[in-house]
């Protein structure tokens, strides 16, 4: 039937540990370097940091009764890599490990099942000041022990694992735009390093996973760089084809291939990294699934000179979320479709997806977010394209459960299907919320 999912279609929403669970001085969690960088005056919108975000830390059980209440099959959280570890490596710290422990328990009982990210950017603070964090090997080393250590903890209960959310946000927007945490302006040789090292993190946290625990089902988040043609001609789409493979060399490809496009590489992202012996094993090949952020993408049409393609620019009255990202549902579609054709045996989950808005509270309280809904159908209805076109779309979560902390945005930008008053905590399921869980309940489009 039109609109309808397979039943075996995993229905999700995600969250991340600075983004919600506030209490970062207690249970014994180390720092992270998203608390140093919150700390810098300037860095985020009205001052604002993780401290106490959601209060997820102790409201965790009343949250599950939130997943519940939206239909949730799946929920997708990180650990805070420094409630673990609170330096990094060394002994564990048995507040934080045992906090996971009833998280998962109380999920498990709720009959929703967890999808564990290793790593959303909170990396312990210790291993920036001594390694320099990504710039550094070491950083690879302790990621990878990490892994292991939360595979062998919690992997009785948890069978899918994100290695790491979004290499582009704490390496190239980090490192070189100096807009995320430790921020800063490497050169782009540098830069491209700390990608590599990410990479060869994801390969390392991997293999670290299937050492201990060979069953549990292991991925990558990728923000990719998504296009979409403008004209569905045959010129257009493999005009946009092209773009797709050329965008996303510098990540997607090598993790799903194990290789890096030399000539290709160096024309967009300038100089290799420099390259270890057995980093493209690690890198490439093993992944049993790949999954996509996606929040938009840049429109392509064919070109006659030049690379065969050019980028469309938006017009300026372009419907665009408040975040300013163009509301470009069909780039999921193209992005699922070009992923499925050059990657056809690796099953794709979307990771995130959702939209910035501006919630206002009606005098009953209730948040009627008709724009945010309408974004959640639109896109869903293209990932229902995609799975009928033949794309191996196994599973969707929305970003996100609950508002949130927003990076660089602070509390200014909500994401959510529940509002949070984060003056009183109280969470309100917003009519995407409703409009979602009819979705999840009926596994078709409403
Ligand atoms: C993604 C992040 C996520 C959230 C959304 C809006 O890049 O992975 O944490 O901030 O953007």
């Amino acid at each position: 039937m039109l609109f309808e999912f397979p039943d075996d279609f995993t229905w999700g929403a995600a969250t991340a540990s600075y983004q919600i669970e506030g209490g970062v001085n207690e249970g014994g969690r180390g720092r992270s370097t998203w608390d140093v960088f919150c700390d810098e005056a300037g860095r985020i919108t009205n001052g604002d940091s993780g401290e106490t975000a959601c209060d997820h830390y102790h409201r965790w059980r009343d949250d599950i009764g939130l997943m519940r209440e939206l239909n949730l099959g799946a929920y997708r959280f990180s650990l805070a890599w420094p409630r673990i570890f609170p330096e990094g490596d060394g002994a564990p710290n048995p507040e934080g490990v045992a906090f996971y422990d009833r998280l998962i328990d109380g999920l498990l009982e709720a009959d929703i099942e967890p999808w564990i990210t290793l790593f959303h950017w909170d990396l312990p603070s210790a291993l920036q000041e001594r390694f320099g964090g990504w710039r550094s090997r070491e950083t690879v080393k302790r990621f990878a022990d990490y892994a292991a250590f939360c595979a062998e903890r919690y992997g009785d209960r948890v069978s899918n694992w994100f290695t790491i959310n979004e290499i582009l946000c704490f390496t190239e927007m980090a490192h070189h735009e100096d807009r995320f945490a430790p921020g800063g302006r490497l050169p782009r040789k540098d830069v491209n390093q700390t990608v590599h090292h990410a990479l060869v993190g994801h390969g390392s946290a991997l293999r670290a996973i299937k050492g201990v625990r060979p069953e549990l089902r292991v991925g990558l988040v990728e923000n990719l760089l998504p296009v979409w043609p403008i004209y569905e001609t045959e010129e257009h789409v493999s005009a946009a084809r092209k773009a797709f493979r050329e965008y996303n060399l510098q990540r997607l490809f090598p993790v799903l291939t194990g290789r890096y496009d030399e000539a290709g590489y160096e024309s967009r992202f300038g100089p290799l990294p420099e390259i270890a012996e057995g980093d493209m094993e690690l890198i490439g090949g093993a992944a049993d699934f790949i999954a996509y952020n996606y929040y938009f993408g840049t429109p392509i049409m064919a070109a006659a000179d030049g690379e065969g393609y050019r980028e469309v620019a938006f017009p300026d009255d372009y419907p665009r979320t408040p975040k300013g990202w163009a509301i470009s549902p069909r780039g999921l579609y193209w992005s699922l479709r070009f992923s499925g054709e050059f990657f056809p045996d690796t099953p794709i989950y979307v990771s995130e997806n959702g939209q910035a808005a501006v919630d206002r509270e009606e005098r009953d309280g209730s948040v009627l977010d008709i724009g945010r809904l309408e974004f959640y159908r639109s896109h869903l209805e293209m990932a229902w394209r995609a799975l009928h076109d033949g794309a191996p779309l196994r599973g969707y979560f929305a970003w996100s459960l609950m508002d949130n902390f927003e990076w660089t945005d602070g509390y200014d930008m909500r994401f959510g299907l529940t509002r949070v008053n984060y003056r009183t905590q109280q969470r309100t399921i917003k009519a995407s919320g409703r409009f979602y869980a009819e979705v999840i309940r009926g596994g078709r489009i409403l």
